[in-house]
């Protein structure tokens, strides 16, 4: 199974300090952020990771993690031109995933404690075609997609909303997804949201409206370290999670 981590975007609520280095090389405790998205992956036995990182700091992910070797991984690069949304910078793995292959996708900026390996090892006994996502229960899931759970299934999610201002339940979904090379097909269908961006909400959408997506739940500590709030508690969370 292969890996892809989303380390594009502007990190605009990270300003000024995104001005001068990408959001996930900021540190996190002793490390870059992404380096723990890295870790996370490797300890599920996923060393084949790509990584999608806009053009600023291009050099600096290159010059700090270079072929991976360090980390134990093997990494690819790719590079966003623009924000054009999430689904957008995971389309830039289409040629790295083989066809029917499964992966993992990691939005860069989320930190995590738990093992991935259990809710990866259920993603692979799911049909092809259809995608797993894990949620968080959160106190204020206005700031994420928020999914419904389908009454009938209760192992699926019917849809989601995209930070709702009145959210229907208490979970959020994390930016830890899993998928096939179906999910590229998917992403061909959608259109720009009012935001301009590719969402990987309304990909995720698709999939539940097909009765194909699952998800679990985290047990432990999850964060997108987006805010210079979340920042500092990850860099206290995450301590002695690496060397
Ligand atoms: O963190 C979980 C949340 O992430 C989910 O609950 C939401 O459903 C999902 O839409 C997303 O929401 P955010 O508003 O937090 O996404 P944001 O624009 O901050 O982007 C998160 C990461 O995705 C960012 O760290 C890097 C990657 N990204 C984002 C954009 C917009 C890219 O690689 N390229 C992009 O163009």
């Amino acid at each position: 199974m292969k890996g892809v981590i989303l380390a594009g975007g502007t990190g605009t609520r990270l300003y000024p300090l995104t001005r001068l280095i990408n959001k996930h090389l900021l540190p996190v405790g002793k490390h870059p952020m992404i380096v723990y998205g890295i870790d996370r992956l490797r300890q599920a036995g996923i060393e084949d990771i790509l990584i999608v990182m806009g053009k600023h700091s291009a050099g600096l992910y290159t010059e700090y993690l270079g072929g991976g070797a360090d980390l134990g991984v093997r990494l690819t690069y790719r590079i966003q031109e623009q924000a054009g949304g999430i689904a957008e910078a995971l389309d830039l793995a289409k040629s790295f995933i083989l066809p029917g292959e499964k992966f993992v996708v990691l939005l860069g900026d989320n930190l995590f404690s738990d093992d991935l390996k259990p809710y990866v090892d259920r993603y692979v006994q799911q049909p092809a075609g259809t995608a797993r996502v894990l949620l968080k229960e959160v106190d204020d899931a206005r700031r994420y997609g928020v999914p419904v759970f389908d009454v009938n299934h209760p192992e699926r999610i019917s849809y989601i909303e995209e930070k709702p201002s009145q959210p229907k339940t208490s979970y959020c979904v994390t930016g830890i997804y899993m998928y096939d090379d179906h999910v590229f097909n998917l992403i061909d269908g959608i259109t720009p949201s009012a935001r301009g961006e590719l969402e990987i909400t309304d990909v995720n959408n698709h999939y539940a409206s097909a009765g194909g997506l699952e998800y679990d739940i985290l047990q432990k500590y999850w964060s997108d370290a987006g805010t210079f709030e979340s920042l500092q508690e990850a860099a206290v969370r995450m301590k002695g999670q690496l060397p």
